[in-house]
């Protein structure tokens, strides 16, 4: 169960970042508040999901599996290039 909690927090934090983005971008100030505001929402899970897996599991553990976790997406991303995108 850590190991999906973990999963999902880095779901939704890169779910945050995306609306970050989007919202940083967008010239339309009604759709780029949207957009913050998922990006508030998304950081909420994130937080909420680790958060979670640290209360489930031996938090010394939960953190290194965190920060092993994103070593290994990092590494992953670093063949997929560099350009920003959505569901890239
Ligand atoms: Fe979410």
């Amino acid at each position: 169960m850590v190991h999906r909690l973990l999963y999902a927090a880095l779901i939704e934090a890169r779910s945050c970042e995306r609306f970050r983005l989007l919202s940083e971008q967008l010239k339309d100030q009604e759709l780029a508040k949207f957009y913050k505001d998922l990006m508030v929402s998304e950081a909420n899970h994130y937080t909420l999901f680790l958060n979670f897996a640290r209360s489930y599991g031996e938090r010394k553990l939960v953190n290194q599996k965190w920060n092993d976790l994103l070593v290994f997406e990092a590494e992953l991303m670093k063949d997929l290039g560099t350009k920003g995108t959505v569901h890239g």
